[in-house]
């Protein structure tokens, strides 16, 4: 399974780009507007930063043609980027138009297996549910995407399944257990999934022994 991070914060990107744990970037308008830098310049230097698909998202999404204009230009800003497209009727029919150009799409704001399955249908590179929104309305968002799972393997799609909204390290556990294609995590649950309290327990003790066993 691949990790991507979910930020648009370049500190964050670096560091786990350093230590080799990501394959690619998430951004969406919040985690944007959270950085207050210029959208552009700030999406381009995370291209640069991570070789691998980096998703920057669509805003003028009310027709088919305005998400095929606006997706067409941000496109040409690194050969990096993924449309992010919200999971509307003329962005699924974009979509189709786009991946058929050769601009690979990913489909976020994705709630159901129907609009996995539409997608999908669409050719949608990537494809965005939310885990976490969909656990905040009391749903079971990780049976949705055991469903959109079989669906895609069922039929031969091409799109992946980027398990998204992810708010705790065991959604990662068992994104990859369901054999997600890829999970998109925040800073803070890349940090968790490393942490330990034996380990760094265990970790004090051996430098202790050590220290003693030298006296
Ligand atoms: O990748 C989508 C993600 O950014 C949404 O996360 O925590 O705002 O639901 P959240």
């Amino acid at each position: 399974m691949k990790l991507f991070l979910d930020t648009a914060n370049i500190s964050e990107i670096r560091a786990a780009n350093a230590a080799g744990l990501i394959n690619g970037v998430t951004t969406n308008p919040s985690l944007l507007a959270k950085e207050k830098l210029p959208i552009k310049e700030t999406i381009i230097e995370i291209c640069e930063l991570v070789d691998g698909p980096i998703s920057a998202e669509v805003l003028n999404i009310s027709t088919t043609e305005s998400i095929i204009a606006e997706a067409e230009d941000i496109a040409k800003w690194h050969r990096n980027i993924i449309v992010k497209i919200p999971c509307t009727l003329a962005g699924i029919a974009a979509a189709k138009i786009l991946e058929s150009r050769g601009i690979q799409t990913n489909i976020t704001l994705v709630f159901s297996a129907n609009q996995v399955l539409l997608a999908a249908k669409a050719n949608a590179s990537f494809i965005s549910p939310f885990v976490g929104r969909l656990d905040d309305v009391g749903e079971n968002g990780l049976l949705m995407i055991a469903n959109s799972l079989e669906i895609i393997r069922k039929h031969n799609f091409k799109s992946q399944i980027i398990v998204a909204s992810v708010r705790s390290p065991l959604t990662v556990v068992q994104a990859a257990q369901l054999g997600a294609h890829v999970a998109t995590v925040p800073y803070k649950i890349l940090e968790q999934m490393i942490k330990h309290p034996l380990t760094d327990a265990g970790i004090k003790k051996f430098e202790e022994d050590w220290k003693n066993a030298r006296l």
